[in-house]
């Protein structure tokens, strides 16, 4: 654990330069704007450890998959993120000194991501081994407003010097990933160009063939004045520069500013890359720094209008919720249903900036409540679209008849993940991307939806769960053998109780959907039925009678679920009585010894239960939560916020707590020492669901949002801001008790407590605690 992020309510503050925490802060402080993002490289040279990365969204390359032993049914590929050119290089020597803050001794240095308005800014003063000092000031941003392009203002003010200067700001795209299986290069030269300020490269990607091309124009002022020298252009293979030398004068500011854009053929015809690029350099460089950066916060302020948590009383929980809601943002937009939310964003190369399960099952909800609504139609729409592929992964497992099993990593639907006990087993995905649409229907009532996509994909997904389980003559019940929950620590079992839960959750929801699609829509239903030949009678009476006969595994003694067959066979020695230099086991241990052993990675009884809470007793959440939780090690971010939202509604104030503080702040603090890889970016948005659906107690029932709030006992009080079927709320919970703003033109009824509360249009009521 690290604390070395100076607490601030609006941004993230680093006072002086540590080299061996770089690499975690050019994680925390990457910027994004859901088409394009980066690591927090520096401009200049620096020839310490850094782990460069630009990231062109949607943009990827098929690896060939590397393993020890190879298994019928692996992928071939894992597709990647790839590292894209650096668009933000601007060379600087001052005489004979290339100025690298790895070599320079540093008199100062601070870096703040402003959050509020969207930029990260850089300054320090450096001597160079040659006894030059110098002060830089750099501002940059992706810009929401013109999502291709970037900005940066570099000032750079020799303090002691008088002489020639050299500037060459570059692009590079000769460039690696550092996760690459073969050491490969991913990217061709397809054309270069430079011109008078300004130049491009356009790169195409070998075997998926997108083709990005990534510009600059850039101008220098000194003293005020725009410099007009003439500058020496340099081409490279997959390079192009502009070198600027001109006459230094101590004491004046020169001024480097730097409009980049990548162009992807995502967007464009490949062939006409090269002039919109141009056309939108001109563009972007005609409005200018500061018009953008003005547009930048305007862009950010209104996002923040309808997502902003405020805490009273605690700073540090305040910069962590932040942080947590400004990532997410910066990652996903919800612009283009190609796009989706890979766990690690733009800010790191881990986990290969794909789409996992953490979208649908830790995502969605924080979407939904906090962005338009066809953000996470977005979401599921990618799913949709990629519903051919997932019967085709479910055909080469050796299902059939149109069941589909979504691939547990993925870019463009293709099953990427190559370990066999998660490719093949952990199947319980398939279940949160069918939630994930039973989410967004409760939430938004888009009922639509369900007739124009969903229930596609819900049927495919439950022939899917009507073929995986087998009946076992033994027990006289359908079981699922073979399974990974969503407990990693745990491979192969049989029962996983979470999985079989989801399964017969899965076939009773498509049934219900089947019938109302049948009644709204008969048209559509009838045309559905031929396009995936629906045999409505024999199909559904198969759900039906795996639903009734399914086997939940469960120890009556101790009154809970169990998570597999034979988990009290386990030697049950709680974590608390682990040794803490044991820890983590993912570090410590033999992967033999974690799968014998009881210890559970994350949340899985508990992740059904978290999913399912209105089909159970509040007194069998507590037994199975008194039981798990104990036993739970919580060695995936993913974990931490399930439980603070469980201990919420179990009344435990301060575990819940506890809960939330491990996640809000988990990458800022870099509790499990993995930051520099990059950020949890899905875990994020668990860390909003401690506080909305934990602290807020907020849920959707009966198509009215309800509230259940407590409040923590170190703040002095919590807002945030709720869009609701076309409605805006804020909700602050404070010692007098929750006060509900409806900020929308209607009148809207909440349930507080239990109590339904008439909110008048544009006005606000107290319900006192
Ligand atoms: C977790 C998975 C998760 C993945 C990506 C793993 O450590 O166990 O549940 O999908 O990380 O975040």
């Amino acid at each position: 654990m690290k604390n070395y992020i100076l607490a601030d309510e609006w941004k993230i503050i680093e006072e002086g330069f540590r080299p061996e925490l770089h690499m975690i802060s050019e994680s925390l402080f990457s910027l994004g704007n859901g088409r394009m993002g980066q690591r927090a490289n520096f401009e200049e040279a620096y020839s310490g450890q850094t782990l460069p990365g630009n990231y062109v969204a949607g943009v990827y390359y098929p690896d060939k998959t590397r393993v020890g032993w190879w298994k019928n049914g692996y992928p071939e590929y894992f597709a990647k993120v790839l590292n894209a050119a650096n668009w933000i290089g601007i060379d600087v020597v001052l005489g004979d000194d290339q100025l690298d803050l790895a070599k320079a001794e540093l008199k100062s240095f601070r870096r703040e991501l402003n959050m509020k308005e969207g930029y990260l800014k850089r300054t320090f003063s450096a001597v160079t081994s040659g006894g030059i000092e110098v002060a830089v000031e750099a501002i940059r941003f992706c810009s929401l407003v013109d999502d291709e392009t970037g900005a940066i203002k570099y000032t750079i003010t020799p303090l002691n010097y008088s002489g020639p200067v050299t500037i060459t700001p570059y692009i590079d795209g000769d460039v690696v990933n550092k996760d690459s299986n073969y050491d490969e290069k991913f990217w061709d030269e397809v054309a270069k160009e430079t011109w008078d300020g300004g130049g491009y490269v356009q790169l195409r990607t070998r075997k998926t063939g997108f083709e990005v091309a990534t510009g600059q124009q850039f101008m220098i002022s000194q003293g005020g004045t725009e410099l007009s020298a003439a500058a020496q252009n340099i081409e490279k293979l997959k390079y192009v520069a502009s070198k600027v030398t001109l006459q230094a004068v101590a004491g004046q500011a020169i001024i480097v500013t730097k409009f980049a854009a990548n162009i992807a053929s995502l967007n464009y015809p490949a062939d006409a890359l090269a002039e919109v690029l141009k056309t939108t350099l001109k563009a972007i460089s005609k409005k200018g720094f500061e018009q953008m950066l003005a547009e930048q916060a305007a862009a950010w302020a209104k996002k923040w209008q309808h997502n902003d948590i405020l805490i009273e009383g605690d700073i540090s929980a305040q910069q962590g919720i932040r942080f947590n809601i400004f990532q997410l943002n910066q990652t996903y937009t919800g612009e283009d249903d190609r796009l989706n939310i890979g766990p690690k964003g733009f800010t790191g190369e881990k986990y290969g900036g794909s789409t996992y399960w953490d979208t649908e099952a830790y995502c969605v909800p924080f979407y939904l409540a906090t962005a338009d609504q066809k953000v996470t139609r977005n979401l599921l729409l990618y799913r949709y679209k990629q519903l051919g592929k997932a019967i085709e992964n479910a055909q080469l497992l050796g299902f059939k008849d149109g069941a589909a099993l979504y691939p547990m990593v993925t870019m463009d639907g293709t099953e990427c993940h190559n370990e066999w006990e998660i490719t093949f087993e952990e199947i319980h995905r398939n279940g949160a991307i069918a939630h994930a649409i039973f989410d967004y229907v409760r939430y938004t009532g888009d009922e639509q939806y369900l007739s124009d996509y969903g229930l596609e994909v819900l049927i495919a997904i439950a022939r899917f769960w009507a073929q995986r389980v087998n009946w076992s003559g033994d027990k006289q019940k359908y079981v699922m053998l073979g399974v990974t929950g969503p407990n990693e620590y745990e491979n192969n079992v049989n029962n996983n109780w979470y999985t079989n839960t989801m399964a017969t959750w899965c076939l009773q929801y498509a049934i219900d959907v089947a019938s109302k699609v049948k009644v709204r829509e008969p048209g559509k239903y009838q045309e559905l039925v031929a396009k995936i030949t629906l045999n409505e009678e024999v199909e559904f009476a198969r759900f039906s009678d795996i639903i009734a006969k399914m086997y939940y595994p469960a120890d009556e003694k101790l009154g809970i679920f169990l998570q597999q067959d034979g988990y009290l066979d386990k030697e049950q020695i709680l974590v608390k009585d682990l040794p803490a230099s044991e820890r983590p086991l993912n570090q410590k241990w033999s992967w033999d010894r974690i799968l014998r052993s009881c210890y559970i990675k994350q949340a899985d009884v508990l992740q059904g239960l978290y999913f399912f809470e209105y089909n159970y007793d509040v007194e069998t959440i507590r037994r199975n939560y008194d039981f798990y939780e104990p036993r739970t090690v919580h060695e995936s971010s993913l974990s931490p916020c399930v439980h603070a939202v469980i201990a919420a509604k179990l009344g435990d104030e301060a575990r819940a707590y506890e809960f939330y503080l491990r996640t809000s702040r988990l990458d800022l603090d870099d509790y499990n020492n993995d930051t520099e890889d990059g950020c949890h970016i899905t875990s994020m948005a668990g860390t909003w669901l401690a506080v909305v659906q934990g602290f807020g107690g907020m849920r959707v029932k009966n198509n009215k949002l309800s509230f259940d709030p407590f409040l923590p006992a170190k703040w002095g009080s919590f807002s945030f801001h709720i869009g609701f079927r076309g409605n805006l709320l804020n909700i602050k919970v404070g010692k007098q008790g929750v006060q509900i703003k409806n900020l929308s033109g209607n009148a809207l009824t909440v349930t507080i407590y239990g109590k339904d509360q008439i909110v008048q249009a544009n006005n606000w009521l107290l319900v006192e605690a």
